[in-house]
């Protein structure tokens, strides 16, 4: 029997328009049938959305589930609850685990076990290099044949150019993008967080900005040259965004990411603590990398971001043990655990009005689809379009909560914001028309 679901009352975004109208949604069998201002509910089941925005469910091309092989930090059914808990109902799996997402035999391996016990979709990444070396290529062909929808050796830079270049070359070949993390090593060395004023006070290894624009220009320089398709993951400094606006200018086929976090935190935060204390923190739950930068280069961040330079928001959701955190900050892995988060904390940008709601949900809906052209992989998602899957999300932009790493469905506690309030919140989060977050836990 058909299933139908008639979704009242709230400030419908994303169709056609993409504004937000009081509109009516009606579901059929996991799919949006329409999309109206008088729908006949006739019966249906009725989701009372007065009050809340209805938008399409969140696309992140930047999650760690760490399966296989790191599941003591996270796996795919932790991962994918945290995703849905976020308003995530697609997530692309990144391919750092252990071993790393090099063969088509692993990418079936990750593809089956989310089928079974994934809370929403999951597309796997393929690593770019064998073992994520950045010696050989690993056999890309065999990967997108089973199903990656874009290769990254993400967690390290593709440093070697000609290796860089026959990638694009092959994976343009193949109809995909390449998704670099761009660092130069030879400037970054082992640096622990950004290179300023905050690392001379600490005493830390500092990372400059330039590392990371000098890799984006070499990047959209190949990607200039072989006509094929780079996009820069977690951009995190002017230089960068200022490269990647003038490629676009030039047609060159860049496109790029920024993190919640990047968007609204700095350097400042390692020292310093989310709550502002005097007393030097030292905090490593602010240790990422890229590393949180300086105000100028978060301002560049939501410049870009606004004018649409940075095409979408991804998390980078990078979860850890709590040993793996619980050390000194030279040891301490890099990440942040960003799923559950990347609402609330992103929603500060709209409440101090740098970028409208309708411009943050896009970035975080079809802003996503758009850059890796994952409608082939996923037809309609990041839309509320008639034939859409019900992938969909309600949302309270002035609910107030405060965020509880220990309450997060990751595994991953690590976050610099645990204990901060924020405002705006996921209430409710659906796929294929079915509930697949347990909001009344997080909103608090
Ligand atoms: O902070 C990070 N953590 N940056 C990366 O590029 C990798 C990630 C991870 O896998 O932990």
């Amino acid at each position: 029997m058909t299933e139908r679901i008639v979704i009242l009352g709230g400030g419908i975004f994303g169709p056609a328009t993409g504004k937000s109208e009081l509109l009516g949604v009606l579901l059929e069998d996991g799919r949006i049938s329409a999309v109206a201002k008088d729908i006949v509910v006739d019966g249906a089941r009725e989701i009372d959305a007065k009050g809340l925005i209805v938008a399409p469910g969140f696309v992140d091309l930047h999650t760690h589930l760490r399966e296989p092989g790191l599941e003591y930090k996270e796996d795919i059914a932790s991962g994918t609850r945290a995703a849905a808990r976020g308003g995530f109902t697609t997530v692309c799996a990144m391919p750092n685990t252990e071993p790393a997402m090099d063969n088509a035999s692993i990418v079936e391996h990750v593809r089956r076990e989310a089928d079974a016990r994934a809370a929403v979709r999951v597309l796997p990444i393929g690593a770019v290099s064998k073992g994520r070396k950045g010696t050989d290529l690993a056999e890309m062909g065999d990967l997108a044949a089973a199903g990656c929808v874009a290769f990254s050796d993400d967690g390290a830079p593709v440093y070697d150019a000609t290796l860089m270049r026959r990638a694009l070359e092959y994976a343009n070949g193949l109809g995909l993008a390449i998704i670099d993390h761009c660092e130069d090593p030879s400037l970054a060395h082992d640096a622990v967080m950004h290179e300023g004023w905050v690392s001379t006070r600490l005493g830390l290894r500092g990372a400059p900005s330039a590392a990371e624009g000098a890799a984006v220009a070499r990047d959209i320089a190949l990607a200039e040259a072989t006509g094929a398709h780079v996009h820069i993951a977690h951009v995190s400094t002017r230089g960068a965004i200022e490269a990647i606006r003038a490629g676009k200018a030039r047609g060159v086929r860049v496109t790029a990411e920024v993190t919640p976090h990047h968007l609204t935190l700095t350097d400042e935060l390692v020292a310093f603590g989310a709550h502002g204390g005097w007393d030097l923190m030292y905090d490593t739950n602010a240790k990422v990398n890229p590393p949180l930068r300086s105000a100028d280069d978060v301002e560049a961040c939501v410049a870009g971001l606004a004018d649409g330079t940075i095409d979408c928001i991804a998390t980078d959701h990078a979860p850890h043990a709590v040993i793996e955190k619980l050390c000194e900050f030279d040891d301490a892995a890099f990440g942040i655990s960003g799923l559950e988060t990347a609402f609330g904390l992103c929603m500060r940008l709209v409440h101090e009005q740098k970028i409208s709601l309708e411009t943050l949900i896009e970035r975080l809906t079809i802003g996503p689809v758009r850059a890796l052209g994952l409608d082939r992989f996923a037809p309609g998602i990041g839309t509320l379009d008639v034939g859409a899957p019900a992938d969909f999300v309600l949302l309270d932009p002035d609910a107030e909560w405060v965020v509880d790493a220990a309450s997060f469905a990751s595994k991953g506690k690590n976050t610099p914001i645990d204990g901060v309030a924020l405002k705006g919140a996921v209430v409710a989060t659906y796929v294929g028309g079915v509930r697949v977050d347990r909001a009344e836990v997080l909103v608090g």
